[in-house]
């Protein structure tokens, strides 16, 4: 015998000691039980009786869910705080004294309340039933001696999935209440009659899809009506993927982490992964970073919007709460509404989402009040640029800065005309990082721990937006600059004395552009940079535009280190990025010998529309590029890309009055049509640039040297290149694919993704920017093939 183990050397008579020892002591052995058989039961009274898998990651017993009211529940064990993962009794609690959960005789699993009623039960009784059984995957598992499954918890989801935990056609995933709770809230994630995976809100007055986005197609969202299969699974890398061809994964990719993908009481879905050394939890993704396209959350006539770092709901003028503990129940009128109040009150960029009672396109303002008018039963009307919506009832309203909606409220003349007193306004978030449990008396709070990870929104949000909903709402400022003044500490502001010795007097150019020179650098604490001598053509703070910026962190934006702004020298200090620029690595422009391969040319897609979709989306839409172009995509030693320039596109106003957006031109050839004309810009303009990177990098060349016919010339747009495009991508022959990629390639790619990049280029070049696809959505289509 090579390796003894310890217990051989152990005499016999004391082996049989410890072994009694274990089998009678009570808190050892059940503490260690992982599994119940026939005729055993755990009791409510007793704290310690509960069930815990083998690897001890998840418990399975009574949780106490308010005074004297316990659920039998599975929840992780290594998490600081119970966090409950799946619930028997979510309505109906059962008395604290002489509850039990009873694996009887006869094979079935009951829940019976402290009088003996059964409150639950597996439904298993005169079967062969053998044991119940908690796995390491949190799964509660009831089995027949020969191991086949005759009941599962993972079948009957509550308001989380685990890894391995489909959902199916036959099961939903039903948000809580509220914070603490466990009872049932309004929110589901289920599979709809076409087959697609949606959240709605199912409320006691109207029922709405608001995921994917209910304003663009299948398609447009990334997803497929054509798989009736119907399945969707996490699995333990922390992928999530759907037969409806939705696919995502957590920030923090990879195996032996704890996760859970939780359909919140706040009606956001969102992945989390557990910290066991700190017990807490931390958001890895979630499905709507903008909470107020959540519907339902203000009720009916309430309107969401950010204030600060804050989810706010408000009343408009002439309107008040009709419950003041609780927004979901709205805002109710001042005043009575009958058919003869025929006057409108203005709110600006406001939009209340569905329940039209009339949609009409090229409708003059007047004629969409005449047509709400008309109708008693019209509630007031949604206008923006000449189409009209006349809303039955005003529910899912929301005013987040860049709405382009105007609304106008049917009230009386009296009140319409006395101008706009300040609407009530009640917070709907406590603090961001608070997950909130207040039992008892259930608070309606928000969480916003997105804003809590990515201080910097807060902050774009105080300059950016924060004036915007102020001019709006009529309220005065406050700490402006105590935001600012906290963000300079964790972004430095160099001295020119200091760039210069780090750049050695500004020796090592490395780049020349249109916004500056750039220069390679060492600083004293030997980071690597790149500094950029800033042209004429940044004007006004840039520092306190930049600074802003600084502290925005992706794998696929460059990272800005700092700024220096002395006198005539305007600098910025970023991260030095080894391979140069996208345009040196896919164009022949500079006689360099190396072509691409296809799967760098891919990786890249995808971090460039990942860093995109950063920008956009998870700084609340704060940051449009309006400069996407190779020159501005760098090339790190992986080839992972990263975007440059970011920190000098505006800050988006979102379009706003007075917006100076203007002042920000892209570049000639990657500009999107509503450059000129006057539509305000908005995120789907770097869209449209993206759109045109995307095709070069499939191509090989300039889009504007490209020819259709031998004859027909670009004038710098792509619009005739794209419609045919068009053209072959809907004829279903495939051969073009090889003529549209690079040649150089010498046909060494992947076909599939060159058809799928090529449909993407196709929507993102959409005249319209209203049909292009947003990036979230471009990084989930790409991610497809
Ligand atoms: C656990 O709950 C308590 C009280 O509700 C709270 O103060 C604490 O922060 C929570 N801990 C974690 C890690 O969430
Ligand atoms: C057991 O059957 C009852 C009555 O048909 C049903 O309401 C309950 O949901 C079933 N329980 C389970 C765990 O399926
Ligand atoms: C449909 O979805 C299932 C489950 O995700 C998958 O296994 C199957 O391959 C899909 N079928 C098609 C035709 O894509
Ligand atoms: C909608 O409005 C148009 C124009 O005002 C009108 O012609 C049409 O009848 C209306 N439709 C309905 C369903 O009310």
């Amino acid at each position: 015998m090579k390796n003894p183990s310890p217990l051989t050397n152990i005499p016999i008579p004391l082996f049989l000691l410890l072994l009694l020892f274990f089998l009678l002591s009570p808190s050892a052995s059940r503490a260690e039980r992982s599994s119940l058989s026939r005729g055993s039961s755990l009791s409510v009274e007793d704290v310690s009786d509960i069930l815990v898998s083998p690897s001890k990651s998840f418990a399975s017993g009574f949780y106490n869910v308010g005074s004297n009211a316990y659920a039998f529940s599975i929840w992780f064990s290594s998490s600081a705080n119970k966090t409950v993962a799946w619930t028997a009794n979510r309505e109906h609690p059962v008395n604290g004294h002489g509850s039990q959960i009873s694996f009887r005789k006869d094979g079935g699993m009951v829940l019976t309340d402290t009088d003996g009623r059964v409150v639950w039960s597996t439904n298993t009784s005169s079967t062969q039933a053998d044991r119940v059984q908690l796995l390491d995957t949190g799964n509660l598992v009831m089995k027949d001696p020969s191991g086949k499954i005759l009941w599962q918890s993972f079948d009957s989801p509550t308001d989380t999935l685990l890894p391995t935990q489909p959902i199916t056609k036959s099961t939903q995933v039903v948000s809580s209440a509220a914070p603490g709770s466990l009872s049932s809230g309004y929110y589901s994630l289920f599979f709809d009659n076409d087959n697609v995976l949606r959240l709605i809100y199912d409320g006691p007055e109207i029922s709405s899809v608001y995921w994917p986005n209910p304003d663009d197609d299948v398609f447009q969202n990334g997803r497929t009506k054509y798989n009736s299969s119907r399945y969707a699974v996490l699995d333990g890398m922390g992928k999530f993927v759907s037969s409806d061809q939705l696919a995502f994964s957590a920030s923090d990719r990879g195996s032996g982490i704890l996760r859970r993908l939780t359909l919140d009481y706040d009606g956001n879905l969102r992945l989390y992964s557990l910290d066991e050394s700190k017990g807490t939890w931390s958001v890895t993704w979630e499905a709507l970073p903008q909470i107020c396209q959540i519907h339902g959350l203000c009720g009916r006539n309430g309107i969401c919007s950010y204030m600060q770092s804050k989810v706010v709901c408000s009343c408009p003028s002439h309107y008040e709460m009709s419950d003041q503990s609780d927004w979901r129940k709205g805002c109710k009128p001042k005043f009575q509404m009958n058919c003869n109040t025929n006057s409108f009150l203005e709110l600006p960029g406001t939009d209340f989402w569905g329940n039209d009672l009339n949609t009409s396109e090229s409708t003059s303002l007047e004629a969409c009040k005449e047509t709400c008018e008309e109708d008693c039963s019209c509630e007031g009307i949604v206008y923006t640029s000449g189409k009209c919506y006349s809303k039955g009832t005003l529910f899912n309203g929301r005013a987040p800065p860049d709405t382009p909606g105007i609304t106008y409220l049917r009230m009386p003349a009296s009140m319409s005309t006395s101008g706009s007193s300040a609407p009530q306004t009640h917070e709907l978030i406590c603090n961001a990082a608070t997950y909130a449990s207040s039992r008892g008396k259930v608070r309606w709070v928000y969480f916003y721990r997105f804003i809590s990870a990515f201080g910097a929104i807060e902050i774009l949000f105080v300059v950016s937006g924060w004036w915007f909903i102020i001019s709006r709402r009529e309220r005065k400022p406050t700490s402006l600059e105590e935001g600012c003044r906290e963000i300079s500490r964790q972004f430095s502001q160099f001295t020119y004395k200091e760039l210069k010795k780090a750049t050695r007097k500004f020796m090592d150019e490395i780049g020349r552009g249109g916004s500056g020179v750039v220069y390679k650098g060492v600083l004293d604490d030997k980071r690597v940079v790149a500094v950029k001598k800033l042209g004429d053509a940044i004007q006004g703070e840039l520092g306190a535009e930049l600074s802003l910026i600084g502290r925005i962190y992706h794998k696929n934006l460059v990272r800005i280190w700092g700024f220096c702004s002395e006198g005539p020298h305007d600098l910025l200090v970023t991260e030095y990025v080894a391979n140069g620029s996208l345009d040196k690595h896919i164009f022949d422009e500079h006689g360099t010998a190396s072509v691409l391969g296809w799967s760098e040319r891919f990786k890249i897609a995808v971090g460039v529309a990942q860093g995109l979709a950063y920008l956009h989306h998870e700084c609340l839409e704060w940051v449009i590029h309006c400069d996407v172009k190779p020159e501005n995509i760098l090339l790190d030693g992986e080839f992972e890309p990263k975007i440059a320039d970011f920190g000098l596109a505006k800050l988006s106003k979102r379009g706003g009055v007075g917006s100076d957006i203007s002042r920000i031109r892209g570049t000639r050839g990657y500009m999107a049509p509503e450059w000129t004309t006057n539509l305000p810009i908005t995120a789907k303009v770097d869209v449209y640039s993206y759109g045109v990177v995307l095709l070069e990098m499939v191509k090989g060349s300039r889009v504007s040297n490209l020819k259709v016919d031998k004859e027909e010339e670009f004038e710098g747009t792509p619009k005739s290149f794209v419609r045919m495009l068009k053209e072959k991508l809907e004829s279903g022959d495939e051969s073009w694919v090889e003529e549209i990629v690079d040649s150089r390639l010498n046909g060494q790619f992947n076909c599939k993704q060159a058809e799928n990049m090529v449909e993407i280029v196709v929507s993102c070049l959409e005249e319209d920017r209203n049909k292009r696809p947003t990036m979230d959505s471009v990084v989930h289509m790409l991610l497809l093939s």
